[in-house]
């Protein structure tokens, strides 16, 4: 066993496997910059405040999942959870709001839940997402969730389910809240702690409590969606039937209040049955008093994040792999002493032409060194030995066909650019 073990919920990402990660984070972004979302990089470690207020301090993220710890001036600072509440800190305090609304921002990076680490549930975990800062129209809810749909389907997957809902504004929530309130008291006594405690605080997440979700009573009450106020039951109804006109097909669940406190109207969560029980790859809503809650101005924002990790575990279960290997145009391969100062120059004068190449360092003879070449899978071995070093040329080896041909030792760039089509 390792002497040193990687903390419990954390990853090693080994090379084969960085494949994967690099393509996923590579079309992610292409995908965002063909929408016109711009990249945006926030601190990995905000001060506490910022998720305290930002995601909100009743929800089980800021109780009990955050890595939280006094830096040495004496400052509680965070370990980001999520991107949200940081990324709306940075629109504030840098101002963009005084550029073009709304800005479009996207970003991707690890984030930090002290969970209990199961199958698709990490302690460090990576995001990808998007936020859109700066307006309310109801086609901007969705672009963003066109976007997660467009990004699933582009990664290759097509089997998810959007659950869809509204959580409504604090005028019809606080309506709600007290016909809630008095449908659940009778059962009061019978849910559980979190419940209860949420019972005075935020008794809407009961609804999507694993543990009292089953609750008849909590089954019957009254929903958010069906308490809607005009404004919120028209942002609704027209987000629907803007992903109708996209015909991209959602279902609406009225008990789905996803878990942190910024939501307004829109929430959604993408749901992705192959990945076991975490099962939500990707989730996201309106926070049209985010902006404002962290100083800013009023002003409404949308976005979503994936886990990146889901998103490859759901990739593996469809069997799909990016077969981007990144092979070597050219391997250089010396034999014998004298060789060896004429294949540093040939490897360097390659690398400076843009040519991807490698060389063998092991000192074996010629057959150990083809084998290493094929099993790199490089395109053209090049081989010099004394007579090539008496010549002034190298020895051209296609790995695939066998052929060999000898050039001159200044010529090797020009002919392996030919022929790999790489610049020369
Ligand atoms: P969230 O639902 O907390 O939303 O996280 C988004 C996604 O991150 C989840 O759907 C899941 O795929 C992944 N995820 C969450 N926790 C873990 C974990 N412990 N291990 C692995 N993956 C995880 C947010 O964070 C919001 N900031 C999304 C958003 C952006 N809403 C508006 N804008």
């Amino acid at each position: 066993m390792a002497e040193y073990a990687k903390p419990r919920g954390t990853a090693d990402i080994l090379p084969d496997d960085a494949l994967e990660w690099q393509f996923v984070e590579k079309t992610a972004q292409q995908l965002f910059e063909s929408y016109q979302y711009r990249e945006i990089r926030t601190p990995i470690f905000e001060h506490t405040e910022i998720f305290e207020r930002g995601v909100g301090d009743t929800t089980d993220i800021v109780t009990r999942e955050m890595y939280t710890f006094t830096d040495r001036g004496g400052r509680s600072v965070t370990l980001r959870p999520e991107g949200t509440a940081g990324v709306a800190r940075a629109f504030v305090e840098n101002r963009l709001y005084g550029g073009p609304l709304p800005a479009k921002l996207y970003y991707n990076g690890p984030m930090f839940r002290y969970e209990t680490p199961q199958a698709g549930r990490y302690r460090q975990f990576y995001h990808y997402g998007v936020e859109v800062i700066g307006t309310d129209d109801p086609r901007s809810d969705a672009e963003v969730i066109e976007v997660a749909d467009r990004l699933l389907r582009t990664m290759g997957i097509e089997s998810f389910g959007l659950e869809l809902n509204s959580v409504g504004c604090p005028v019809c929530r606080a309506d709600h809240k007290v016909r809630l309130l008095e449908h659940l008291e009778p059962v009061r006594q019978d849910l559980c702690t979190d419940c209860q405690e949420r019972f005075e605080k935020n008794p809407l997440r009961i609804l999507d409590c694993k543990k009292d979700g089953n609750n008849p009573t909590v089954l019957s009450a009254p929903t958010i969606t069906d308490s809607l106020c005009d404004s919120c039951a028209s942002h609704f109804a027209a987000v629907k039937m803007y992903l109708d006109a996209m015909a991209i097909p959602y279902q609406v669940v009225k008990t789905m209040v996803r878990g942190l406190d910024y939501y307004t109207q829109t929430a959604f969560e993408f749901v992705e049955s192959s990945i076991g029980a975490q099962s939500t790859i990707l989730g996201g809503g309106r926070y049209n008093g985010l902006i404002r809650m962290l100083g800013g101005p009023d002003l409404p924002g949308i976005g979503f994040a994936g886990g990146i990790e889901r998103l490859l575990l759901a990739r593996a279960a469809h069997g799909l792999k990016s077969a981007s290997q990144n092979h070597p145009d050219a391997y250089v391969i010396a034999l014998g002493e004298a060789a060896r100062e004429a294949s540093v120059r040939v490897l360097h004068a390659l690398r400076q032409a843009g040519i991807s190449a490698d060389a063998d360092y092991s000192g074996h003879g010629l057959k150990a060194q083809l084998k290493t070449a094929d099993r790199v899978g490089a395109t053209f071995a090049l081989l010099i030995g004394d007579d090539e070093v008496k010549s002034g040329t190298v020895a051209i080896r296609n790995m695939a066909t066998k052929e060999q041909t000898s050039v001159n030792e200044v010529a090797v760039v020009a002919t392996i650019a030919d022929h790999t089509g790489r610049q020369g």
